[in-house]
C-alpha cells in the first residue's frame, strides 16, 4: 500500500459483504459482522482504521507540533527572538489546539460505526478514555504499533475529502467533476419525470464518502455506492446516517500543512459539514439510495448482480484497478443489456511500481481500445479529451495539480 505525493492519495482497505445505508432511516452498517465471522484479516483492517483514527492526535502532536516547537526552541536566542516576534510559536500552538478539535471529531466518526462497545465520547463519565487507552494496550501486547505514517496520510485524506464532498467549500470541486458526470446521467433519463426515476438504478463503484451517490439519489435515481475502504465506509456512514443539521461539524483538514501556506489563516481555517442534510432526499420512497461495504470485483460479479443495473458511473476509479480488465467484465456482467456507463477520471494507475503488486497500466488510448474491444458501444460525440479538474484540492495552497481528466459515455449493447 502507498500514497502517491501528487495530491491524490490512494485510498485502500478492505470491507466485505453488504451494508446498506438507506434514505437516511437507521439501517445502520455492521461492522462487526466480520468480526462474528472470525475473519482475522478482515478484523485486523478494521482494527488498524479505528486505531489510526483514534491515534491522531497523539501522533500528530508527536510527530508534527511538538518537533516544530522543539526546533524552534533549539535556536539561538536572536533566531528565536526573531521567529518569536512573527507569531510562529503561537501558530504552532493554535495548531496543536485544532489538531485536538479534530481528534474530538474523529473520535465522534469512529463511535457512529463501531457498535460493539466502545462508549460514548461526547460523554465525558463514559469511560471512553479509559475503553482507549485499553485498545492501545490491547495492541501493544499484541505486539502492534499504535499505528503509522501510512494510516496517518489516510486519516488527513478523509479530512480533505470531507472538505470535496460534504463542505461549500468543496462546491467548485464537485461542479468540475460531479457536474459533468451528473448532466450526462440525467441526459441519458431525461424522457423520465425525477418523480419516476426510482425504477432506474444506477450504481457508483469506489464512492468516497458518497457525496456522488447521493447526488444521483437527489435526481430522482436509486442509487447505490460501493467502496471497500473502511476509511472511506466510517465517514460516509457518519455524515450519512449521523448528521442532523447543516455545518453541524467544524474541521481543519489543513492545520498539518506548514508548506506553500500564504496565511496562517489559511492553514488553520474551519470547515463546516455538511452543507446539505443527506437524510433529507427529496423522492420518498421511489428513489432508493444505499451503500454496500465490499471489494467491487467480489460484490458485483456474483450471479444475484447479473443484468441488474441501467447505469454505472465512474469517477476517479477505473485506474484504481490492478487489472482494469477484472473491472470491465464485473462492469459488463452487472448492467442491463442497453445499460449506460458514464465515466470520468485520469489514469494514475494506482498499482503503479507498488512493490509486490501486480499491475498493468494502459495509457488512455488504449484503455478506450479495450473498453470498445469488450463490446462497449462509444459514443464519440459525448468524448470529451480534457476537462480540467482537481482532487480534494486546498484552493488557497501555493501549490496546486490540475488533472485533464477524459470523460465518456458507453453503452452495453442491447442483445
Ligand atoms: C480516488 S478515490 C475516488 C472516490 C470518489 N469516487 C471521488 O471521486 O471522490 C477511489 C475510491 O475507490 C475505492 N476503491 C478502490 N478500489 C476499490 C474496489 N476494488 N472496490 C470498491 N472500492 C474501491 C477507494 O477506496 C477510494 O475510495
Amino acid at each position: 500500500m502507498h500514497t502517491h505525493n501528487n495530491g491524490r492519495s490512494l485510498c485502500q482497505g478492505h470491507g466485505d459483504g453488504h451494508t446498506h445505508v438507506h434514505n437516511g432511516a437507521d439501517v445502520e452498517p455492521d461492522f462487526t459482522e466480520a468480526v462474528d465471522r472470525q475473519d482475522k484479516e478482515e478484523t485486523n483492517a478494521l482494527e488498524d482504521v479505528i486505531a489510526g483514527y483514534l491515534f491522531y492526535k497523539t501522533y500528530t502532536l508527536n510527530t508534527g507540533i511538538y518537533r516544530r516547537l522543539q526546533n524552534i526552541d533549539d535556536l539561538s536566542d536572536r533566531h528565536r527572538e526573531l521567529v518569536s516576534s512573527l507569531g510562529t510559536i503561537d501558530k504552532i500552538k493554535k495548531a496543536e489546539s485544532l489538531v485536538r478539535e479534530n481528534q474530538s471529531f474523529l473520535n465522534l466518526l469512529v463511535h457512529a460505526s463501531t457498535v460493539n462497545s466502545m462508549p460514548d465520547p461526547a460523554d465525558k463519565e463514559s469511560g471512553f478514555k479509559e475503553w482507549s487507552k485499553g485498545f492501545f494496550e490491547f495492541r501493544k501486547s499484541a505486539g502492534k504499533a499504535p499505528t503509522s505514517s501510512h494510516y496517518m496520510e489516510k486519516v488527513h485524506s478523509t479530512l480533505k475529502q470531507f472538505v470535496r464532498d460534504w463542505a461549500e467549500e468543496g462546491r467548485e470541486e464537485r461542479e468540475q467533476t460531479y457536474g459533468p458526470l451528473l448532466a450526462a446521467l440525467e441526459d441519458e433519463f431525461a424522457h423520465i419525470e425525477p418523480e419516476s426515476r426510482g425504477s432506474v438504478r444506477v450504481l457508483v463503484p469506489g464512492a468516497g464518502l458518497g457525496r456522488l451517490a447521493y447526488e444521483i439519489c437527489c435526481r430522482g435515481f436509486s442509487s447505490q455506492g460501493n467502496e471497500f475502504s473502511y476509511f472511506m465506509l466510517f465517514a460516509s456512514n457518519f455524515v450519512l446516517n449521523k448528521t442532523s443539521e447543516l455545518n453541524e461539524h467544524t474541521i481543519y483538514p489543513y492545520v498539518h500543512q506548514f508548506s506553500n501556506v500564504v496565511r496562517v489563516e489559511d492553514q488553520i481555517r474551519p470547515v463546516a459539514i455538511p452543507d446539505v442534510l443527506p437524510r433529507g432526499l427529496p423522492f420518498g420512497d421511489s428513489a432508493e439510495f444505499s451503500m454496500t461495504a465490499g471489494d467491487f470485483i467480489d460484490i458485483y460479479s456474483a450471479d444475484d448482480e447479473k443484468d441488474q443495473w441501467d447505469a454505472i458511473v465512474t469517477c476517479f476509479f477505473m485506474d484504481t484497478a490492478k487489472n482494469v480488465l477484472a473491472y470491465l467484465d464485473t462492469m459488463w456482467h452487472a448492467m442491463k443489456p442497453g445499460a449506460v456507463w458514464i465515466n470520468l477520471g485520469p489514469l494514475l494507475w494506482h498499482f503503479d511500481n507498488v512493490a509486490g503488486e501486480s499491475s498493468i497500466e494502459f495509457t488512455r488510448n488504449e484503455f478506450i481500445d479495450l473498453v470498445k474491444k469488450v463490446g462497449f458501444e462509444l459514443d464519440d460525440s459525448q468524448f470529451k479529451e480534457s476537462i480540467s479538474v482537481s482532487y480534494t484540492a486546498n484552493y488557497r495552497s501555493m501549490l496546486q495539480y490540475t488533472y485533464h481528466a477524459f470523460m465518456f459515455v458507453a453503452r452495453k449493447p442491447k442483445d
